[in-house]
């Protein structure tokens, strides 16, 4: 029985090998039924709040280009781009739970006003969505009182996503620029039942490989 699987796994490798690299048809029609795309989207609403915590020892919102000083201008800092590493929590307090977090970039793109282009993974780390992201891409004029923003993909649960956010300041202070902003995200995904099958298959092939690995010959 090992023999076999052992024999069957060895013919397997350069079989595929082989099929891969002789074809140069790497562009094919997909089966939609493949990746349950034919099944009803779904629509969840996710509601986040959204920590960029500029001042003290530990920011996780840092400037990376500053306004570049031939061309300042304070009250816009056009020009300006900040790298963000930030939490996520399910309450507006950052002591709540940590329940993701929001990393990618934002730049100041306005010479009229306050106003960011932001691009972020917002990557899930707790609850049934844990290891999903969905990538946020938008305008934010930080100073209306509700912006909207696209939710253009994911990962996992939300791979095909579409949808958009809509942020809303909870707290800003001039002072430290510290700011908490909630986040109402709607976003449809097909849901990834191919998730189970995913792990089903890594728990066969990690059981496996140690036994083929030290079969006695
Ligand atoms: C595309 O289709 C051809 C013909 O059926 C097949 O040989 C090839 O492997 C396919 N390529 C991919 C990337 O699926
Ligand atoms: C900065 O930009 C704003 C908006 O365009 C403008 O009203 C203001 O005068 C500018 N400030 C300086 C110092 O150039």
């Amino acid at each position: 029985m090992k023999l076999l699987i052992l024999f069957l796994f060895l013919l397997s490798t350069p079989l595929i090998l082989v099929t891969t690299q002789d074809t140069d048809d790497f562009a094919n029609q997909s089966d939609p039924n493949l990746l349950g795309l034919r099944k009803e989207e779904k629509l969840s609403h996710l509601k986040l709040y959204w920590h960029d915590i500029v001042s003290g020892k530990n920011p996780t919102s840092i400037v990376v280009v500053p306004p570049p000083p031939s061309n300042m201008n304070l009250t816009t800092a056009f020009g300006m781009v900040d790298i963000i590493d930030n939490p996520l929590t399910l309450g507006p307090e950052l002591s709540s739970k940590l329940v993701g977090r929001a990393q990618g970039l934002y730049a100041s793109t306005s010479q009229s006003e306050v106003n960011l282009l932001m691009a972020m993974n917002f990557v899930i780390t707790d609850g049934k969505y844990s290891g999903s992201s969905i990538t946020i891409l938008g305008r934010n004029p930080t100073f209306n009182k509700v912006r909207e923003m696209s939710v253009i993909g994911g990962s996992g649960y939300f791979r095909f996503a579409r949808g958009y956010a809509e942020l809303r300041t909870h707290y800003f202070s001039p002072k430290t620029m510290n700011a908490i902003v909630e986040y109402n995200i709607y976003v449809l995904h097909y849901s990834c039942s191919d998730a189970l099958h995913k792990k089903l298959l890594n728990l066969i092939l990690i059981t496996l490989v140690p036994y083929i690995l030290f079969l006695p010959f």
